[in-house]
């Protein structure tokens, strides 16, 4: 969840630690920091708030030097202070920085106060700065210390580690959350994210799982868990540069909200025939396993939980397989029934969410018969330990609230559907052509749909003073109902809660009066009549309606009825096309409300920790 910079260099490093922070500042947002050898000492700058917080400081008093380490923090253990903002210093010798929960850090603690070391905040990641002083007094080098230190470890870290005894040389040590090294020309640098290093490299290295890696001016040295030496090669990045800009947006998210027609177009580039998807987009295994899988199993969180929820509508009635999906969260910490020759997919954005990388260690435990993961970060775990990916390829999503990354995930997965189908051969040539009709057109109906923006603008107007909303849909449309209230609620803190529209008189329709907005999402397909008769339900109590609906829906705007109507594509491509008025409606309303947009409190754009 935190954001981590390190360099080693020739030069003063501390602009560029802070350009790193900066573009990994939606990580985590709560204080920073950034530490710099300087003069036979280490300097450190500490904030709370965002890193312009810290450049403030940084231009009031500069520090400057030829190697250190950054941290932007979202805090888990201790509360956002100065105190315990990163990085963490054990006798002014070790200096370090952490993203993870070290799970033992309790004994840990009270071992080492008993040793005589003085902690000087409530952070888990203070002990691993005094493990690590502690053992670089018998050690050899100072990655033989950090070997040593990390064995001690329970729990996740990504840790980068600057020492006062050791020139030109930081240790990074990886389990549980990422790190990438990145190389110049006689300077090395060290990120939680390549992003923050595009403007500095484009070539890196991507730890793996319990490695430890001594870094200099010139040269990488990785060890594995046991101490033996890894030989890896750096690869060129394949990230835009421009990737961490807003361009003339006002926040990213409105940015990637209109980069959805391009980047869907990035999706299924080179992926369609004229009229069959072409299987292999997901793996050379593809063709093989896709005809022999029986069921499907979907893990995911968040917003990738709901692209799995309308996978599961689409792989059911395409495919004509079971598909169940499940919370990561929750998957990873019960007994559940493998059924036979299931696949198993994880969909993710970072492609690091700890409780979906989790649930995929398991599911590779539990005999599936393969896994996919439909995923957004070339190189991140959940890539690199699956059997099959397909990457969404819808560039960096830098807000904290998803939008590109879920509708690039539904059309992957409408393109899955399709795939199973086919190799299948459970449905007719013509169905799937019709199919691959209506993928083809989504990027230029997203175009039209975000036409409607100014539109939209005017709806969200009623919802700034209101402090709780329902979103209806049903079929497919239900999950991007789910999604909707998850984006008004994550960046305008309007409580939200969306229902299949069938369920409201089991409940719900109890709390509708002319205080509640009711935002239903409809396409004009066989549920249509019964949808409707669910509006009037609501309207008879007086709710005020706001329909986004294809524009061949018959429904009729009134007075506590106003209706937008979009051309929303096919039977199965509306889920993605009416999933843009949703997003642009939070969007909006956020804005009109003065929340932070790209940043919302209380969250962070990769769940690292469980
Ligand atoms: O990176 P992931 O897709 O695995 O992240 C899962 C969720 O944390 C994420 O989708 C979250 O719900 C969204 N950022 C909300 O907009």
């Amino acid at each position: 969840m935190c954001g981590i910079v390190g360099a080693v260099a020739q030069r003063n490093i501390v602009e560029i630690l802070v350009e790193g922070l900066k573009r990994l500042e939606y990580r985590g947002y709560d204080s920073a920091g950034v530490a710099v050898k300087q003069d036979n000492e280490i300097k450190r700058t500490r904030k709370v708030g965002k890193v312009s917080e810290l450049v403030g400081a940084l231009k009031a008093e500069p520090i400057d030097g030829f190697s250190g380490i950054a941290h932007t923090r979202w805090a888990t253990h201790g509360e956002p202070t100065e105190d315990n903002a990163h990085p963490h210093f054990s006798n002014d010798k070790i200096a370090v920085v952490h993203n993870g929960i070290i799970e033992n850090h309790e004994p840990l603690r009270e071992a080492l106060i008993k040793e005589g070391y003085q902690f000087s905040s409530e952070t888990d990641s203070e002990v691993i700065a005094h493990l690590i002083e502690k053992e670089r007094k018998t050690s050899s080098s100072l990655m033989e210390a950090v070997l040593s230190a990390v064995k001690q470890l329970d729990g996740a870290y990504g840790t980068v580690v600057m020492s006062m005894d050791d020139p030109d040389e930081l240790v990074v040590a990886r389990s549980g959350s990422p790190l990438v090294v990145g190389k110049g020309i006689g300077e090395m640098f060290i990120a939680s994210d390549q992003l923050a290093l595009l403007p500095v490299t484009r070539e890196f290295i991507f730890l793996e799982e319990g490695e430890v890696a001594s870094i200099g001016l010139r040269d990488v040295k990785i060890i594995d868990r046991n101490g033996n030496a890894v030989e890896r090669e750096f690869e060129e990045s394949t990230i835009q540069h421009d990737a961490g800009d807003k361009g003339t947006y006002k926040h990213f998210m409105l940015k990637e909200i209109f980069e959805q027609p391009s980047a869907i177009t990035n999706t299924l580039e080179g992926r369609l025939n004229e009229e069959s998807v072409i299987i292999e987009s997901f793996g050379n295994r593809a063709p093989e396993l896709l005809k022999k899988i029986q069921a499907v199993q979907i893990v995911a969180c968040g917003t990738s939980y709901h692209a799995a929820m309308v996978a599961k509508y689409w792989i059911e009635s395409i495919a004509n397989i079971p598909c169940l999906v499940e919370i990561a969260s929750e998957y990873r910490y019960r007994k559940s029934v493998v059924l036979p020759n299931a696949l198993f997919i994880t969909i993710s954005q970072s492609g690091e969410t700890a409780d979906t990388l989790a649930a995929l260690r398991l599911g590779k435990e539990k005999g599936f018969l393969a896994s996919l993961t439909i995923c957004n970060v070339p190189g991140s775990s959940l890539v690199r330990e699956s059997d099959m990916a397909f990457m969404t390829r819808a560039g960096a999503e830098i807000g904290v609230a998803s939008t590109k990354a879920f509708t690039t995930q539904l059309t992957g997965l409408l393109m899955l559907a399709t795939a199973i189908a086919q190799a299948q051969e459970s449905i007719s040539k013509e169905d799937i052509a019709s199919i691959v009709e209506e993928l083809k057109h989504i990027p230029g109906q997203t175009t039209q749909i975000l036409e409607l923006a100014k539109r939209i603008e005017l709806d969200a107007e009623d919802f700034v003073e209101k402090s709780h909303c329902l979103f209806l849909g049903r079929g497919d449309l239900y999950p991007i109902a789910m999604e909707g209230a998850l984006k008004l609620k994550e960046i305008s803190y309007i409580h939200a809660e969306a229902y299949a529209a069938g369920e409201l008189k089991h409940g719900p329709l109890a709390l509708i009066d002319h205080e509640m907005p009711i935002v239903v999402v409809a396409n004009n397909d066989d549920l249509i009549e019964k949808l409707k008769s669910n509006m009037e339900e609501v309207r008879a109590r007086g709710g005020q309606i706001y329909v986004y609906a294809d524009e061949k829906c018959d429904i009729k705007g009134s007075d506590n009825l106003k209706v937008v109507k979009c051309q929303s594509g096919g039977n199965y491509t509306s889920a993605i096309i009416l999933t843009i008025p949703l997003q642009l409606l939070s969007y909006y309303v956020a804005v009109m409300r003065g929340t932070d947009v790209d940043q919302p409190r209380n969250l962070a754009k990769s769940v690292t920790v469980e």
